[in-house]
């Protein structure tokens, strides 16, 4: 049964909605604010929440961004009135799965419901929800793709680490499924009913990774106006997934040490040493071995690390899991955008085959989107395929590749952002190919100035947000990190 919690301060809209739930068999809880909601989302697991938007205490949009924070699987539709359909719109933006505008309909109400709830299980598979693979490396249930060799390896690796409690570093490219199996190792694993808890170490500033990490007392430093627990004390019983791990300071760097040796740690600002029991896995994409010779990674940690590693073929390494990915991508876009497309014809497959993936899985998964959005038949033919899959790029090397920005793929889907919003409010003035000639004549000139002007651009778009412009504009979010480090832009300046 669905469990749902139903928000809203009108005690008589929560109460119609509640019953016309009831009699759909779900289970329903009710709160009447976002703070109650809010309590009740950290204390239970719910699949979905139906809430209003104006509400005492704590408004639906500041409970929306919280709810996400802490399960990013769980559904919420937002109620709103007619006159407020604007904030309506920034929820879906924030991570509503839709709205409904009031006065609302049970019908309508329940076939939303239903039709998220099938989208989301299907959504599962990618990014949600426990992967399961059996013990002999075989995929169940088709949730996480991977029918060659190279892929059967992994599942196999990863049944074993499943059932160790010992540290795992995940290593491949951006996009081979890295997050996937940190899933699949603690899903498939005796924590499985204890929490996941994942943190990205390269997009938290260095000066809060520690708090996060550890957590601080009331008054440890200035802004810490109450306490707060850290990961590793969230993640007690459980699994920590560091993401980016190549990314920590030094500093850093000896304190998690500390914790994978001892599986203590103090908070900020404390005396006292807190002692957990997590499992740590980690991920990166970083050439550890050259990081520690160059002396930014410490070897120590890595070879605490790496007891266990998992290496993630990339894409290219791999092509005949494309035409299975690519089938399991139809499904669910098909089921997403209510079509009935069949497939990729035998010549699109061939271009896909054909391609260096440098974002692999989910470069795939864009490029099924994209295909879908473009094709009008009922097969996906290669007119309908974005135009970087014509350029051979499959023998670039791999050094040069983590460095490749999609400077056309940018460009387009900029101006095709653009379009879509005020025009005249942004100007852009981009090289036509005829231009290119002259700029030749100082390629890595042109090329930074370009990026640095194009980043500020899409920056400004996103009103800064990392994750939008990296989106949208098509750059590898860490790219983008990287350039705005490169180039000195700030983020906030576009809030
Ligand atoms: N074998 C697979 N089967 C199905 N989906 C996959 C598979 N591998 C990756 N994906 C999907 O591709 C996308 C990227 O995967 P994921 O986020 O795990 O990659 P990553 O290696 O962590 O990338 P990054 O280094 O950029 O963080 C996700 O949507 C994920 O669900
Ligand atoms: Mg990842």
């Amino acid at each position: 049964m669905h469990k749902v919690l139903v928000v809203d301060d009108d005690k008589v809209l929560q109460q119609s909605v509640r019953d016309a739930l009831e009699y759909h068999h779900f289970s329903v809880e009710v709160a009447d604010d976002g703070k109650e909601a809010l309590t009740k989302v950290y204390g239970s697991k719910f699949d979905l929440v139906v809430m209003d938007v104006n509400m005492p205490n704590m408004s639906g949009m500041e409970a929306l961004v919280e709810m996400k924070k802490h399960d990013p699987s769980l559904i919420v539709l937002i109620m709103t009135a007619y006159s407020n359909v604007t904030d309506a719109v920034k929820s879906v933006k924030e991570g509503a799965y839709n709205y409904l505008e009031k006065p609302i309909t049970s019908e309508n109400l329940v076939a939303l419901i239903k039709r998220a709830l099938k989208a989301r299980s299907l959504v599962e598979t990618t990014a949600f929800s426990a992967p399961k693979i059996s013990i002999d490396g075989e995929t169940t249930e088709g949730k996480f793709v991977g029918e060659s060799n190279e892929m059967k390896k992994v599942f196999n690796i990863i049944s074993k680490l499943a059932k160790v409690a010992t540290p795992v570093l995940i290593r491949g490219e951006s996009g081979t499924g890295k997050e996937l199996v940190a899933r699949a190792i603690h899903y498939n694993g005796p924590r499985k009913d204890e929490k996941l808890v994942t943190i990205n170490c390269g997009s938290i500033p260095e000066t809060l990774i520690e708090s996060e990490l550890f957590g601080h007392e009331k008054g440890a430093f200035t802004g810490a106006d109450s306490r707060k627990i850290g990961k590793f004390q969230y993640a007690n019983g459980g699994t920590l997934f560091l993401d980016e791990i190549g990314d920590i300071s030094a500093a850093m760097q000896v304190k998690l040490l500390r914790v994978l040796q001892e599986q203590t740690f103090t908070p900020i600002g404390s005396n006292r040493e807190v002692k957990v029991d997590v499992r740590v896995i980690a991920a990166s994409h970083k050439p550890f071995e050259k990081m520690i010779s160059e002396g930014t990674f410490r070897e120590d940690l890595f070879y605490r690390l790496n007891v266990l590693p998992v290496f993630l073929p990339a894409l290219r390494e791999r092509t005949s899991d494309i035409p299975h990915l690519v089938e399991y991508y139809i499904k669910y876009f098909n089921s997403v955008h209510g079509l009935n497309i069949k497939g990729f014809n035998q010549e699109s497959l061939d271009v896909l085959k054909g391609y260096n993936w440098p974002g692999n899985i989910r470069e795939l998964r864009n490029v099924v989107e994209h295909c879908f959005i473009m094709e009008s038949s009922d097969e996906i033919t290669p007119s309908s395929l974005p135009h970087q899959l014509f350029e051979s790029r499959k023998n670039a090397n791999a050094d040069e590749r983590s460095d490749v920005i999609d400077i056309e793929g940018i460009r387009n889907s900029v101006i095709d952002d653009l379009k879509k919003d005020d025009l005249d409010q942004y100007t852009f003035k981009f090289a036509t190919k005829g231009e290119g000639d002259s700029v030749k004549l100082d390629f890595q000139n042109s090329k930074e100035s370009f990026e640095k002007e194009f980043i500020t651009k899409a920056l400004k778009l996103h009103k800064g947000k990392i994750n939008q412009t990296a989106l949208h504009a098509n750059i590898p979010k860490k790219t983008l990190l990287r350039k705005i480090d490169k180039y000195g832009l700030n983020p906030k300046e576009y809030y």
